[in-house]
């Protein structure tokens, strides 16, 4: 079995999977410094685009393409890439199609998809220079933009007006004091699997990114019921005919109690690790077992654990663990280190989160920080 993989950031991730299944990886990369080139079997560098990821498709002949791709941007063209490999050559792509990246990709379309579908998302308004009276806080969103990017929250009078010449394409959106939560869905051959539900730690009015907070999963919160949480987000993979992994973002409204659905992203997503070390399934390698056909949703439902998961922004840490050869949740008390040189993260798996906290304690995290 051959693969294409394209992107080499993520494929530390998959290195030691793909050997297992001895699948030959091809991967190609265009950025010429990336690391992980030298795990795959066979690597070029292209330029960007899905031009010559195609060319070396057909030219390797391989099974299966596996998009590794961590940014918005690329996701409509691998999308044009899946129809034309699939329709025209046979060859599978573990990606979601166009409708469904066209939908994700807008935050603003995004919305009108959980309207029209009846699913709850904060009340926004479009956002223009006429802007008509708007409740404060109230959050600011570019139609496109991830890590948040292009997202601000104003406080004031004059924090909105400041954002006008920056946010022309954009829409107001209520301000949600709660938890985000998020959860990862696997879907192929119209089969669905909802994994576990994420906790990303409290909104904040500064807008702290959940990048930056102390993560737990799975999510924990008395009023929550994790089983709607995950028939909502299959419900939306459904409804998107998504394909490969997708993630869905979600704030509970403290107050109102209600799980409110802000975006939704057709690629890995950053809480992978966190998925993993509480799930067992960690999404990149189903990506893989999509890819070589062996994916059963069946299999994924049976294997699926509930370990208890603490993932804690460590930024500059001195470890020899981060790299390809440490990136699986082994037994039931383990941790991965994973994320670039000064942002690294770690994700510690165990039998309690008390646990979970010690092993972070033995480790010298200072996790109180970002209580
Ligand atoms: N309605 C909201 N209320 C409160 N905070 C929000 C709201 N929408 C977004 N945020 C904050 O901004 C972050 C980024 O927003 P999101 O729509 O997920 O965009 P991105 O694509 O940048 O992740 C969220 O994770 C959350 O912290
Ligand atoms: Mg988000």
């Amino acid at each position: 079995m051959k693969i294409l993989f394209i992107g080499a950031r993520l494929f530390d991730d998959i290195a030691l999977y793909a050997k297992k299944e001895r699948i030959t990886s091809v991967l190609t990369e265009s950025n010429p410094d990336s690391k992980n080139l030298e795990l795959a079997d066979i690597q070029y560098v292209v330029p960007r685009g899905m031009e010559k990821p195609k060319e070396i498709a057909l030219k390797e002949d391989v099974d299966a393409v596996v998009p590794l791709i961590g940014i918005d941007k690329p996701l409509i063209e691998v999308s044009m890439l899946k129809e034309d490999l699939e329709n025209n050559y046979g060859i599978p792509v573990v990606a979601s199609p166009l409708d469904t990246v066209i939908t994700a990709g807008d935050k603003l379309k995004t919305k009108e998809f959980f309207i029209k579908n009846e699913i709850k998302t904060p009340d926004f308004n479009k956002f223009s220079k006429n802007h008509s009276k708007i409740d404060l806080p109230v959050v600011l969103k570019k139609f496109e933009g991830q890590g948040g990017s292009g997202v601000k929250i104003a406080l004031t009078p004059s924090d909105l007006e400041e954002c006008i010449p920056y946010f022309e394409e954009s829409f107001a959106e209520k301000f949600v004091e709660g938890f985000e939560i998020s959860i990862e869905v696997l879907r192929w051959n119209n089969k669905t699997v909802p994994l576990v539900p994420v906790c990303k730690g409290k909104t904040t009015l500064d807008c702290t990114h959940p990048l930056d907070k102390l993560k737990t999963a799975p999510l924990n919160i008395e009023s929550v019921n994790n089983e709607y949480i995950k028939e909502t987000a299959k419900n939306i993979a459904d409804l998107l005919g998504s394909q490969g992994v997708i993630d869905i973002d979600i704030i509970f409204d403290e107050k109102e109690e209600i799980s409110y659905f802000i975006e939704i992203n057709t690629r890995p997503s950053g809480t992978r690790y966190l998925t993993a070390a509480s799930s067992d399934i960690n999404p990149l390698n189903e990506l893989v077992d999509m890819a070589t056909g062996k994916w059963k949703s069946k299999n994924v439902l049976k294997r699926l654990k509930e370990y208890y998961a603490l993932e804690i922004p460590m930024g500059d840490y001195k470890t020899d663990k981060n790299n390809y050869k440490f990136r699986n949740f082994h037994d039931e008390n383990c941790f991965v280190i994973h994320g670039p040189e000064k942002f690294q993260r770690i994700t510690i798996r165990s039998t309690s989160m008390q646990k979970a906290f010690d092993t972070a304690n033995k480790l010298n995290i200072d996790y109180k920080k970002f209580y």
